[in-house]
């Protein structure tokens, strides 16, 4: 799967993609990530990319000429036919497991990390195909949300994570919250782990389990166990 992510921070990506299941990913050629530095598809000789907004207010807006150009970089002479351009915005779809599921099945995404007041209008809706929020709050640009997409859908490519069941029986695509992890040593400051979970019982294992993850989730996020209800 192939990632091209624009932005006017090239340096912000470089820890993100040299470490762990990214890193990982990368060499193994199952994420080709690119990072694309929009000020290279600028025009004048200070390498401008915003501009002030039409209207008077605060702050500068993105130019679109270099994210058009760009994202035509990106898409390259060819392109991959399905291909998407997402732009990380607070006005976006709320970014969720189900999301980076169906993402991990689209061969090319191309993301747009927005920074000071945003990116012309035009951008969005001539170019922009998915407009994506990683939650209601703001944030100074759109590398970090970039970074979230980037890496929730990479561990979903198969073969990116060592064991596939880790994707399955996890929070959200269970529908639930994930159960309590317990590792060594058995006791640890006076708490001791669930005798359950050293039982060897593994029927008793995972009723266990369940029963904890439908108690966590409705503590935590009552609306999870009452979608749930409804879609069985
Ligand atoms: C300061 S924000 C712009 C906020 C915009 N003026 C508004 O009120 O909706 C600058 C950039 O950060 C990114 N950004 C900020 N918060 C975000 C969020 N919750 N999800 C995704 N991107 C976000 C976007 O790329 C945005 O263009």
């Amino acid at each position: 799967m192939r990632f091209d992510i624009i932005t006017v921070f090239p340096e912000l990506f470089s820890g993100v993609l040299d470490c762990g299941i990214l890193r990982r990913a990368r060499q193994s050629s199952l994420a080709d990530i690119r990072i694309v530095n929009l000020r290279d598809f600028a025009r004048d000789k200070h390498k401008s990319v915003d501009d002030r907004p039409y209207g008077g207010g605060e702050g500068m807006v993105f130019m679109p000429a270099p994210i058009f150009e760009a994202v035509e970089y990106c898409r390259g002479e060819k392109g991959i036919p399905e291909c998407q351009v997402v732009l990380l915005t607070p006005q976006g779809t709320v970014w969720s497991q189900n999301l980076a599921a169906e993402f991990s099945t689209i061969p090319h995404l191309i993301l747009i990390c927005g920074r000071y007041e945003g990116v012309d209008q035009r951008v969005i809706d001539c170019l922009v195909d998915r407009e994506v929020s990683i939650g209601d709050f703001v944030l100074t640009g759109g590398e970090i949300p970039a970074m979230v997409v980037l890496d929730s859908v990479v561990r979903l490519i198969p073969g990116a994570l060592g064991c596939r069941e880790s994707t399955i029986n996890e929070s959200f695509t269970t529908g639930l919250l994930d159960y309590p992890q317990y590792t060594r040593p058995a006791e640890f400051r006076g708490r001791v782990v669930p005798e359950v979970l050293l039982s060897g019982d593994h029927a008793r294992i995972k009723k266990w389990r369940k029963e904890q993850a439908l108690e966590k989730t409705k503590r935590a996020r009552p609306e999870l166990v009452t979608r749930k209800l409804a879609q069985n």
